[in-house]
């Protein structure tokens, strides 16, 4: 059965923690496993702009023994000039694997439904679980075991990021606690998957409606852009109903003591998150975008072989 990385439940507890394991590895001696040795090809295809997820992508393809093949969906034109089942038809003879960044979930479970290979969610309107992997990767490294560790996500709950850490979350074992202004809840039945699968892992997922308590003993303290990309239209809005959601020092401090603090990426200092925290002790966010390359390394190799 060909197995896919859509979504951050796509991977059992204990199918997560051995990808863990296998990046904690594959971080310490990048150049010697070459699962993509041919070299094998990867599709790499973007509909939204991208910085880390490319360069990551493609880094790590090249450090697997393997060629990516960057395709830019402008070009490609993916569902317009081409039907995306047609698409992963052509793609799926070409390559080993199809890592695509789009809009909406159901254009990756497609494409998906029709390559033939396994295919890798590089960010959707819906998920960003190559992130999250990353994330729970640098979790472990600077406060060890997941279980049982208060993750806190800040800002847009109704974001790819705040569902993605969720799912990944509460596959982990963790407390998830996301947090943002009424009218940016996550959705109802992702809440409700998420706290299915935190009830066998003895983890847990909530919505807190309010940003001080949700941070309040966190030992993670994660955020994200209030304006996703595909957004951009309700910026002025956003700003002020966001605004006592910022990572500031003093939420900051209500999170335990040495709790660490996650961007993903683009970060716009004093709106989500002030200059000081972002660039001070606790932020760990650079070890976090070094990490996308030995995460995806980790779920690519897994996938294919
Ligand atoms: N929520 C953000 C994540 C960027 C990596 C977006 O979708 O634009």
């Amino acid at each position: 059965m060909i197995r896919h990385f859509l979504r951050d439940d796509d991977l059992t507890p204990a199918e997560q923690a051995a990808i863990l394991d296998l990046a904690a590895r594959l971080k310490q001696t990048p150049y010697d496993e070459k699962p993509l040795a041919g070299p094998k090809t990867i599709a790499v295809l973007f509909d939204k702009p991208t910085l880390r997820t490319q360069s990551s992508f493609v880094a790590g393809i090249a450090e697997l023994g393997g060629f990516p093949m960057v395709i830019d969906g402008n070009l490609a034109q993916i569902g317009v000039r081409e039907s995306i089942a047609d698409t992963a038809r052509v793609l799926g003879r070409t390559a080993s694997a199809i890592v695509w960044r789009t809009f909406d979930q159901s254009r990756l479970q497609e494409m998906a439904d029709n390559a033939g290979v396994p295919v890798v969610n590089a960010l959707t309107d819906q998920f960003h679980p190559c992130q999250t992997l990353a994330d729970l990767q640098t979790i472990r490294e600077h406060r060890g075991d997941l279980k049982g560790q208060t993750l806190t996500f800040l800002g847009d709950s109704a974001c790819n990021m705040s569902l993605s850490y969720l799912l990944s979350g509460a596959t982990a074992g963790m407390h998830v606690r996301v947090s943002g202004p009424a009218g940016y809840e996550p959705d109802t039945e992702l809440l409700k998957k998420a706290q299915q699968i935190a009830a066998t892992t003895g983890g847990s997922a909530d919505f807190v409606a309010d940003p001080v308590d949700a941070a309040t003993g966190a030992d993670v303290i994660a955020t994200d852009t209030w304006i996703s990309m595909g957004k951009e239209s309700e910026a002025g809005d956003r700003a002020e109903i966001f605004e006592p959601w910022q990572l500031n020092q003093s939420l900051l401090g209500k999170g335990a003591d040495g709790a660490i603090v996650l961007h993903c990426l683009p970060a716009y200092r004093g709106k989500e998150i002030t200059a000081e925290v972002i660039d001070g002790p606790q932020s760990v966010v650079w070890d976090e975008a070094e990490n996308r390359r030995h995460a995806q390394k980790a779920i690519l190799t897994w996938l294919v072989s």
